[in-house]
């Protein structure tokens, strides 16, 4: 008992001593500073993984050329393990889905990377957990998924006892975990554990999440339909701010095909596109959630978009794109089947648009070139579209992006070319501002 009481006063001291010295700053530790790139099994088996469809999976990353663009994460979801921990306290690899044990596959698999763990009692689909007591195991277990050879640790919230942990506070509910990793890595001079953390925005992860890990996510579970995808834009659009190196919005899976995703009620071409787009240009991690033996080359061409990627993993700029104007909602709005329409953002090689066709039919998409935060007026800028791989002439004060299909996406890459030419019109491109010092409206006005 006496052990237990010093135990007890130990861990409530440390606890005292970190709780007053918050970190604020996004987690500069060396992983993970832009968005991970990979696989994750859930959204394609559930609970029906095993050995040889993970391994099946990391070699076809490899064959379909999905590695070589970047996709070097290959991550394990829910179901990973026994119901019961060892009887020292260890959690088991399922001796049924994982004959050969996590090492034989982290072997096998290098870079292959995450193990699955969860806050509560128990994981979603009822797994254990890295439970949130006083007597935590989070150091037990944090060692465990390193000593098994994983580098990422998705943290899930089901099964939560709710008023003991908020009894915590957020902060103290996540501080556990995140000081295991740090410990852990400072222990054993490995790079630290990147830390997904998957609260699905309930408490307003962009708030507080870049003190304990490098991703949040901000909503539910996707499914492949267009609701589920124009929900989470809309959610995300008002919280762009919170993405930069080390500390990512994760707008969860990339469920790019429809043929093969669960939950799927069907996408079109136009909507695949916009889904991976949208994700990529607002720093989303990007993990492929679709069965790879059966992904379509269309599907497959729509993920392999270098010149989108190349965005997303920006090592200069690692901000997201945001609306600069709403479209056919006022600005601000909320609109879960019509998010904002016209995006802009920066990159290390120019300004990015994208524009969002959220009509059912075909629309053509106009706007001011100075909306966007990013462009300087008198310019005129050198247009490149990501999605058709070409040059596409110079646009000077607006853009007009001619039939954009049904929920389709227009990508675009803009760079300075030079002043304008002198014909370019009225000596201001947005007249209502634009003032002579005598204090009369320029002409046109
Ligand atoms: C939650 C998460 C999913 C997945 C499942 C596993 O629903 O949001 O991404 O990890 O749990 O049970």
């Amino acid at each position: 008992m006496g052990s237990f009481v010093l135990l007890l006063a130990s861990i409530l001291a440390s606890w005292t001593l970190l709780s007053r010295e918050p970190r604020v700053h996004a987690l500069e530790d060396g992983v993970a500073k832009l968005p991970v790139l990979g696989y994750n099994t859930w959204n394609a088996y559930g609970c029906g993984i095993s050995e040889a469809a993970v391994l099946s999976d990391a070699h076809m990353l490899v064959s379909l050329g999905l590695r070589d663009v970047g996709y070097t994460h290959v991550n394990i979801d829910d179901c990973y393990a026994e119901k019961n921990r060892s009887a020292s306290g260890d959690i088991v690899a399922s001796a049924a889905r994982f004959p050969s044990g996590m090492n034989n596959l982290t072997d096998q698999i290098h870079a292959l990377n995450m193990c699955y763990s969860d806050s509560g009692w128990y994981t979603c689909a009822h797994y254990p957990v890295t439970p949130h007591s006083f007597l935590t195991l989070h150091d037990r277990d944090a060692k465990l998924f390193q000593d098994w050879g994983f580098d990422y640790l998705k943290f899930d919230n089901c099964a939560i006892p709710y008023d003991d942990i908020i009894r915590q506070g957020i902060v103290g509910k996540y501080e556990r975990i995140a000081t295991a990793i740090a410990q852990l890595a400072q222990d054993t001079g490995k790079p630290p554990l990147i830390l997904s953390l998957c609260e699905w925005g309930n408490e307003q992860p962009w708030l507080w999440a870049k003190r304990f890990g490098q991703s949040w996510r901000t909503t539910g579970d996707i499914n492949t339909s267009w609701g589920s995808i124009t929900s989470i834009i809309n959610q995300n659009s008002f919280i762009t701010w919170a993405s930069d190196f080390f500390g990512h919005n994760d707008m969860d899976m990339v469920c790019a095909d429809p043929s093969t995703s669960s939950g799927n009620s069907g996408i079109t071409h136009e909507e695949a596109k916009t889904h991976f787009t949208a994700w990529a240009l607002m720093k989303s991690p990007l993990l492929i959630g679709t069965n790879l033996s059966a992904i379509s080359q269309d599907n497959l061409s729509i993920l392999k978009n270098q010149e989108i990627l190349a965005i997303n993993q920006d090592p200069v700029v690692g901000t997201s794109v945001s609306p600069f104007r709403w479209g056919i909602n006022p600005n601000w709005v909320s609109n879960s089947t019509h998010p904002a329409q016209y995006w802009s953002g920066e990159s290390q090689n120019g300004t990015v648009f994208m524009l969002i066709n959220t009509l059912s039919k075909p629309a053509d998409m106009f706007f001011s070139l100075t909306e966007s935060p990013w462009i300087r007026a008198g310019r005129q800028y050198a247009v490149r579209d990501l999605w058709t791989h070409t040059d596409n002439g110079t646009a000077i004060r607006n853009f007009t992006a001619k039939a954009v299909p049904a929920h389709g996406v227009v990508a675009l890459l803009l760079t300075d070319a030079g002043d304008e030419p002198p014909s370019s019109g009225p000596p201001c491109a947005v007249l209502q501002w634009c003032m002579d010092k005598n204090g009369t409206l320029a002409p046109g006005a």
